[in-house]
């Protein structure tokens, strides 16, 4: 595996902590003008909160700014946040969320070259280098996904197979013919195209993939270790929002795989206490929140993102780290008064050997009461007769470790439905 070489890092990627942070003071200052000067959205909630950009006098009096949530995207739809004129913006993006208008999102020139380089940087902290060839299974059009990877993997000097989400049985067959070392696609679907792999009986050492950049979506450590064995790669976390920029936002280092590193030259994080707002010390568990620091078209300040982390001292860059996501605080479910989340059901279904990495939480009611009913898939070698063993001893540790009771019900392979993108894990029917 080749490790980072420090002579190809960039410059910042191996500054001081203090050059740091006067790097993102001056920026953050740049920033909050920019927003104040231009959006009038921010100057009303900035006037609102009595708070002017000229307030900022150390990092620590971001916190007196008001946070920005995706309602607030929502009514500026689709333009209202920008803060150029519309012809200086390049591209739009969108995410499609589950009720009502999208957000939408837009970069100058400027800002597609900084994120091409985050995303660059990224790749090549996950051990990609130039002449690498890239094979790019995320979707692309509105989703940030497919073009963010794109644009990063061309800068680095990769080759790059814009393959985009969907015809399994077609990325298998270029990913067997052309021979990429790196595939930047979503967990969940990555593990489609395994099961692909091994319908055509192609082994790990067959497979020319050697780093895979996952994100878009919650994944777990076991999740990780599945994946490493099965395609005999090294499995790396990459975050990001469109809000904020799109991939790219934070990278997990390959030689550490300790959380992603935060590209804090251009992203400035907070992880807050969901409940009241206030700032929380390193190392507390709260819902992370964005400042963009350089984004020329969309500056966005504040933003509350939803995820739930804790943010971690740097590690092998001076940028700090989070620790893997656990879930978005939408994502929880209050089953019985007991907080549940998707990535706690995925820990204990993947120490099961009998148990495919495919499954479903359904989510019902009975009287008054909330009920979980968890559906995996059976590994396609395990006997049938094995099967309520399994679903027992699954059923005892969820109670055991997050104290639901919670039937599981181990379908046939092949049953539970499959994503081109991000999972859908749970299907609430109340
Ligand atoms: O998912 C951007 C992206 C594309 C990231 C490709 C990584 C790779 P959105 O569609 O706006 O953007 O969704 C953003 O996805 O707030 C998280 O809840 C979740 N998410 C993204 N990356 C991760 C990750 C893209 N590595 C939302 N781990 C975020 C956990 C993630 N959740």
């Amino acid at each position: 595996m080749n490790q980072n070489n420090p002579s190809q890092l960039d410059a910042i990627e191996t500054a001081s902590v203090d050059e740091l942070r006067a790097l993102q003071l001056e920026r953050m200052r740049w920033s909050l003008n920019h927003a104040y000067n231009n959006v009038p959205f921010y100057k009303a909630k900035f006037n609102d909160a009595q708070i002017h950009p000229n307030d900022l006098h150390s990092l620590n009096d971001l916190s007196k700014f008001p946070f920005t949530v995706k309602s607030d995207l929502r009514d500026n739809y689709p333009f209202g946040l920008f803060a150029v004129p519309r012809e200086q913006v390049v591209r739009i993006h969108a995410s499609s969320g589950t009720t009502g208008k999208p957000t939408v999102v837009g970069y100058t020139q400027n800002d597609i070259d900084v994120w091409s380089t985050v995303m660059a940087r990224s790749i090549r902290a996950a051990g990609g280098r130039p002449g690498d060839m890239c094979h790019v299974s995320y979707g692309y059009g509105l989703f940030t996904g497919g073009l963010g990877a794109h644009y990063g993997a061309e800068k680095l000097g990769c080759t790059v197979i814009p393959m985009s989400g969907g015809q399994t049985a077609k990325q298998v067959q270029l990913i067997m013919d052309f021979k990429p070392r790196i595939i930047m696609v979503t967990p969940s679907y990555c593990l489609s195209l395994a099961d692909e792999l091994e319908r055509q009986g192609v082994s790990p050492e067959e497979c020319s993939l050697e780093i895979g950049i996952f994100g878009a979506e919650p994944w777990t450590n076991e999740m990780r270790q599945q994946i490493e064995a099965r395609l005999g790669i090294d499995a790396v976390d990459i975050y990001g929002l469109s809000e904020v920029m799109g991939p790219g936002v934070a990278q997990e280092c390959v030689e550490t795989k300790d959380g992603p590193t935060i590209w804090e030259d251009h992203f400035y994080p907070e992880v807050i206490d969901p409940e009241t707002g206030e700032v929380m010390a390193e190392g507390e568990e709260g819902e992370l929140v964005f400042t963009s620091l350089t984004k020329e078209a969309f500056p966005i300040i504040r933003y509350r993102t939803r995820d739930l982390t804790r943010l971690l001292p740097g590690s092998v860059r001076p940028m700090r780290r989070f620790s893997k996501i656990t879930g978005r605080s939408d994502d929880m479910m209050i089953i019985r008064g007991v907080n549940v989340f998707p990535s706690q059901i995925e820990e204990l279904i993947l120490k099961e050997s009998g148990l495919a990495p495919h499954y479903q939480i359904e989510i019902g009611k009975q009287g008054n009461l909330d009920t979980m009913m968890v559906n995996v898939e059976a590994a396609p070698d395990t006997p049938n007769d094995d099967r309520k063993n399994i679903a027992e001893r699954v059923q005892a540790s969820i109670k055991d470790y997050i104290g639901v009771t919670a039937p599981v019900n181990i379908t046939d392979p092949e049953t539970i439905p499959r994503s081109l993108g991000k999972a859908v894990r749970v299907v609430d029917k109340r």
